[in-house]
């Protein structure tokens, strides 16, 4: 079978990029065509102007109405052996046409915004697409996120509906959900409606006139609605991101040049055949990927995907092979700390199962190191399928550097060339494009259709975070190098946001937290290298007056210190170690050198220490590492 893409598709957009991205756009079923593909006021961009579409219609409808209603969309697999549900597009459109009468019940109007607080199961799909059906933006907070940070979202888009859940399920025990929510909105006075599905049954607490059951309100309704189309710039959800500041950003995405973007890359990046091909995408629907790879791009493209609730995990080594030898997956979407976990279990746990029908290996992230890269293209590829090392971000909408399978070549652990019609390059610090075979600031010099439209509330953030480093591009945040040929390498973020596990977690937005705990003085954190997570969190933290010495040395104290993060962000923002210090090593100007921590956390000679105001803190906390490893030892 043939390709997708075809190396003249590099040449085409070249030619005319405006004309590439309208081809595309025409994938789609517009109500109404645009007058003007794009209007470029740096940084604001609208594309497909004049335009109007429905976002929900293109992923359900016009499959459906194609004659293909009985093609599954989602086979889901629950987190336990006994759940699991094929959706059809017919279901799907059933459930989404309910749903989104339900929230026009419920009061909801175009331009409401609402929050989905839930797990990986169909209804946050179904809640999703009546979202965009009827011009709702969404909000999708992930639901291992606290109280406090969903609090901390649902004010700041000024959600008035959150859809959520009993509780979850994980590894086999279930654990509340709807008490989470009910702790956030004792302070979010704006909330009217909160919508409840079912999914564990357990008992929850109920407050009459706000909470509503979704099998009661949503069942109920008709199976029949009416889509309206709304302009291609109607704000289709907004998603939070962690930067350098201590508070998320609010990331917002439109409609038409997003679905535009996130199909065509869909298409040809995967080089999706919808008629054969069983694709997963392994990420939370609650992050970026999520959105765009497992909910619009390949519903947009008629895909059939595998939604597994689920997380590898070491009880249950073999269940990610069993699951593609059942479900014959050709097509499978991870990350680089996945690929590494389970490369650490070894290539015995998959030798067992058939794999052959696997064609296409993707990675996104964080950057792929050789040596995963190449484990993943042999044992889980069987030397056959090609890897495409796609990067991208939250803030790109859809992928914007990657290889594209039987077209390009192949070197493991580049993400190797812009996607046609995406204008990416490297820059030194004066934003000159650097020579082949030099490195520095990845930058975007053009703009492209799935690109962020703002951060919500906060135009100045927006300039000056990613439009004032260098003049009249994009600046993302990453250092990257062009080899010999030409050809693209990510080296990872050059601010003060780390990549754990592929998620992006703020040093300053975990030391806010610190600051917060009663018996914290101050507090600096810095990502660590660590063989599986990539980077992994190591904060430094001095205590206030009151505070003895004997509680402040004690790991029960660092232990408590890393379950009050945990609390006030969530688990994933869990520090893997917290070293209590007399002292910070600074500047004489009173800058924290993280620099200097850094080295110390990865057990490195020490940079650089000429600026440090007194030598000695530095041995001290290489003293406190050194006890805490050995009483963790013995
Ligand atoms: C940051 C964006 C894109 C969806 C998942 C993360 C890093 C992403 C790669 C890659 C090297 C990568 C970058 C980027 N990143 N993909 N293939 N190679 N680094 O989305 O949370 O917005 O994070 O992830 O540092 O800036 P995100």
């Amino acid at each position: 079978m043939t390709a997708n893409a075809q190396p003249e598709v590099y040449e085409e957009a070249a030619r005319d990029r405006l004309a590439f991205w309208e081809k595309m756009a025409r994938r789609l079923e517009w109500a109404q065509q645009w007058d003007t593909v794009l209007e470029w006021e740096l940084p604001y961009a609208k594309w497909f102007v004049g335009g109007k579409l429905n976002a929900s219609v293109n992923c359900v409808d016009r499959h459906v109405a194609a004659g293909r209603g009985d093609k599954v969309a989602f086979h889901w697999i629950g987190d336990g052996e006994r759940d699991r549900r094929d959706v059809t597009y017919a279901d799907l459109h059933r459930q989404v046409c309910q749903a989104a009468n339900a929230l026009l019940d419920l009061g909801v109007q175009a331009g409401d915004q609402i929050a989905i607080y839930m797990p990986m199961i169909p209804e946050t799909v179904v809640a999703m697409l009546a979202c965009a059906r009827i011009g709702a933006p969404h909000t999708v907070v992930f639901c291992g996120f606290s109280a406090e940070a969903l609090r901390s979202r649902i004010l700041d888009c000024g959600c008035r509906v959150v859809i959520t859940v009993d509780g979850q399920f994980r590894r086999g025990s279930s654990a509340p959900v709807k008490p989470i929510v009910d702790d956030a909105l004792t302070a979010c006075p704006d909330v009217r409606r909160v919508l409840v599905v079912r999914r564990t049954g357990n008992d929850v607490a109920w407050t009459a006139g706000r909470d509503r059951w979704w099998h009661e309100v949503v069942d109920e309704q008709s199976v029949q609605h009416e889509a309206q189309a709304f302009d291609a710039e109607h704000p289709l959800y907004i998603m939070y991101t962690s930067g350098t500041t201590a508070k998320p950003k609010g990331i917002l995405h439109t409609t038409g040049g997003y679905l535009t973007h996130v199909s065509a890359t869909h298409h040809y990046v995967f080089d999706l055949k919808p008629e054969t091909d069983v694709y997963w995408c392994a990420a939370d629907i609650a992050w970026v990927t999520g959105h765009s790879y497992i909910v619009y791009g390949p519903l947009a493209n008629g895909a059939t995907s595998i939604l597994y609730e689920g997380t590898p995990h070491p009880g249950d080594k073999d269940r990610w092979w069993k699951l593609i030898e059942h479900h014959k997956v050709t097509i499978l979407y991870t990350a680089p700390t996945t690929i590494r976990t389970l490369m650490k279990w070894g290539a015995e746990e998959l030798e067992p199962y058939d794999l052959s029908s696997l064609r296409i290996l993707g990675s996104v992230g964080e950057p792929i190191n050789p040596e995963a890269w190449i484990w993943y293209h042999t044992h889980v590829g069987g030397s056959r399928a090609p890897v495409v090392d796609t990067w991208w971000q939250t803030e790109t909408g859809g992928i914007m550097i990657t290889p594209l399978p039987g077209i390009s070549e192949a070197k493991p652990g580049a993400a190797m060339q812009s996607f046609p019609g995406v204008s990416a390059d490297v820059v030194d610090n004066e934003g000159k494009p650097v020579p082949n075979g030099s490195g520095g600031f990845l930058v975007l010099t053009e703009p492209w259709p799935g690109m962020l439209r703002g951060i919500w509330g906060d135009d100045q953030q927006y300039r000056d975070t990613y439009w004032s480093r260098f003049k009249g591009a994009y600046f993302a945040g990453d250092g990257a190098k062009k080899d010999e040929d030409g050809d693209l390498w990510l080296l990872g973020r050059v601010d003060d946001v780390m990549n754990v596990s592929g998620h992006r977690i703020s040093t300053t937005e975990i030391e806010h937290a610190l600051v917060g705990h009663p018996s914290v003085a101050e507090a600096a954190v810095v990502g660590a290298s660590d063989a599986t997570t990539g980077q992994a969190i190591v904060a430094f933290v001095t205590v206030r007056s009151h505070v003895a010495d004997e509680v402040a040395n004690g790991e029960r104290f660092a232990e408590e210190l890393r379950n009050h993060v945990a609390a006030v962000i969530g688990p994933i923002a869990k520090p893997r170690q917290v070293i209590i210090t007399p002292e910070l090593p600074k500047t004489r100007s009173g800058k924290i050198m993280r620099r200097l921590l850094r080295d110390i956390a990865d057990g490195r000679e020490l940079g650089d220490v000429t600026t440090l105001l007194d030598a000695t803190v530095t041995d001290l906390i290489r003293e406190r590492m050194a006890d805490r490893a050995e009483e963790r030892e013995g």
